[in-house]
């Protein structure tokens, strides 16, 4: 190989001079940059002053020779990887065989022949050569390998931060649907209120003239019917009037006018305990805490959904039993709690009303729906109050979703699928109390409501708009 482009930096280690200066001359003349050592301890400074590219290493010196060179400069990272080639006279097999083992690239044996020592210098430089080639190569190949990973992690990273983003907004979306479903919601409730307190407002005035003016209006016809009698004790009948009595049958008139007196006393008695029932159903002044008695509430919303209920003159609708106990009257924010007993008296009608029909439909009877209210006093001063149903009950995925926003399983128009959940918050959140159900397939649904009988001062004011989850509350299993 003639290429002198190389131009290595070449260290030669003899402690014979002659050999140091034939040498130097043969690779100077060739371009090679040739510095000497004349001892083994001179050769090591060298080469820790200034790595060369190559050594040529006698192997015979004093002091130190060639192996225990070789082997200290091995033995350092920094110059373990300089190629060494062996220089001795002698050629026994054994010394060659050592001298490659302690890590000696090649062995060149005296007296030199000039050819050999360049070819053999050459092929050691362009191996070097190759090797850093390959060593940087090598680096760069793994620098690149660490950039890539560098890259992939914070590819990875902003994908995880995307991700946990996206996932916050879908949160925050979901949130957003809820409270303004809730907006909704209790705004439809607090209209319905308002319009149910409106027309008792309006209807209440015109009922108070009936029925103030009713008791007079019964007194002046007694009054008048009894005038009747005594004239007609007092003197025979003219006959012209005879005939007027006859036509409008007058001893009917007496007969009936007190009995129709009466059963208007009774209609007008009727509007006004419904206009008292709306009243105390909206509660529209009683937004704040009040101190009231349940019963009133449940009652009034019962009478909400009487066209629902059996009546004592027919057969039809579900029929409801009161298991009332002896309640004092309980602190609460009494328009709310009343919209619990409203959810829950609908699902449960819902639920038995659905039943009937698919009975029908299948050319079942229908049964006797039955919604049993009982209301008591626990012994930790707890008001309990437990709505209980006939209806066809609940499976398990059912319940496990029961107080989750949104879920129903009604069709589309039916059921928003926000009762449960609004009333569960009013009552964990707003009352402080619980709210659990328990339902058998086929058997029926019964919703247990407890709160306390007095509310703490540091009640919030209004229903927060958090998810259950975040308020850490979990409904109980059912
Ligand atoms: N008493 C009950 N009997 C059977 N199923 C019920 C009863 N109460 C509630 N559910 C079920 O719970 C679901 C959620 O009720 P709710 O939150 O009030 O929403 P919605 O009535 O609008 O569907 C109902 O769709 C129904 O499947
Ligand atoms: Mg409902």
């Amino acid at each position: 190989m003639d290429d002198r482009s190389l131009n290595g930096n070449i260290l030669i280690v003899d402690d014979k001079a002659d050999n140091l200066r034939l040498l130097s001359r043969m690779l100077g003349q060739r371009g090679y940059e040739v510095r000497s050592a004349i001892s083994g301890s001179a050769a090591l400074m060298a080469v820790r002053a200034l790595p060369p590219d190559l050594i040529l290493l006698d192997i015979n010196m004093p002091a130190m020779n060639g192996y225990q060179v070789c082997e200290e400069l091995k033995a350092c990272e920094q110059t373990g990887a300089i190629p060494i080639i062996f220089l001795s006279a002698l050629s026994d097999t054994a010394d060659k065989v050592k001298a490659f083992r302690i890590g000696g690239a090649d062995y060149i044996t005296k007296p030199f022949q000039v050819e050999e020592v360049l070819a053999r210098v050459e092929n050691q430089l362009t191996l070097r050569q190759m090797q850093l080639k390959l060593q940087r190569s090598n680096q760069k190949l793994m620098q690149e390998v660490q950039q890539r990973k560098r890259a992939q992690d914070i590819l990875q990273d902003s994908e995880a931060a995307l991700r946990q983003r996206t996932q916050e907004m879908e949160a925050a979306l979901e949130e957003l649907r809820l409270t303004q479903m809730q907006l909704v919601q209790s705004e439809k409730m607090s209209s319905l209120g308002q319009l149910v307190a409106g027309v008792a407002h309006e209807i209440n005035n015109p009922i108070n003239f009936i029925h103030g003016n009713l008791r007079p209006a019964r007194d002046y016809a007694e009054h008048l019917l009894m005038l009747i009698q005594a004239y007609q004790k007092s003197a025979p009948t003219p006959p012209e009037l005879q005939a007027q009595m006859d036509s409008i049958d007058l001893d009917f008139v007496k007969q009936d006018l007190p009995q129709l007196l009466e059963s208007m006393q009774v209609g007008i008695d009727r509007i006004m305990g419904i206009i008292r029932s709306l009243r105390t159903f909206s509660r529209l002044d009683e937004a704040d805490i009040k101190t009231v008695d349940l019963h009133d509430g449940l009652d009034s919303t019962l009478m909400i959904l009487s066209n629902r209920l059996k009546q004592e003159d027919n057969s039809d609708g579900v029929e409801i039993v009161k298991c009332y106990g002896d309640l004092p009257r309980v602190e609460c924010y009494p328009g709310q709690l009343n919209q619990v007993f409203m959810n829950i008296l609908t699902n449960a009608l819902d639920a038995i009303e659905d039943e009937n029909s698919q009975r029908l439909a299948q050319g079942r009877s229908p049964q006797l729906g039955q919604i049993t209210i009982s209301t008591r006093i626990t012994e930790a001063q707890t008001v309990q109050i437990s709505i209980l149903d006939n209806g066809p009950g609940m499976p398990d995925s059912v319940q496990q979703r029961l107080f989750d926003p949104f879920f129903t399983t009604k069709p589309i128009g039916r059921g928003t699928g926000l009762g449960m959940s609004i009333s569960y918050r009013i009552i964990t959140e707003r009352h402080r109390g619980t709210l659990s159900c328990t339902s058998t397939l086929g058997q029926g649904t019964e919703f247990v409501i407890t709160i306390p009988l007095q509310q703490s001062q540091s009640q919030p004011q209004s229903l927060t708009m958090h998810g259950r989850e975040e308020a850490g509350l979990s409904p109980e299993p059912c």
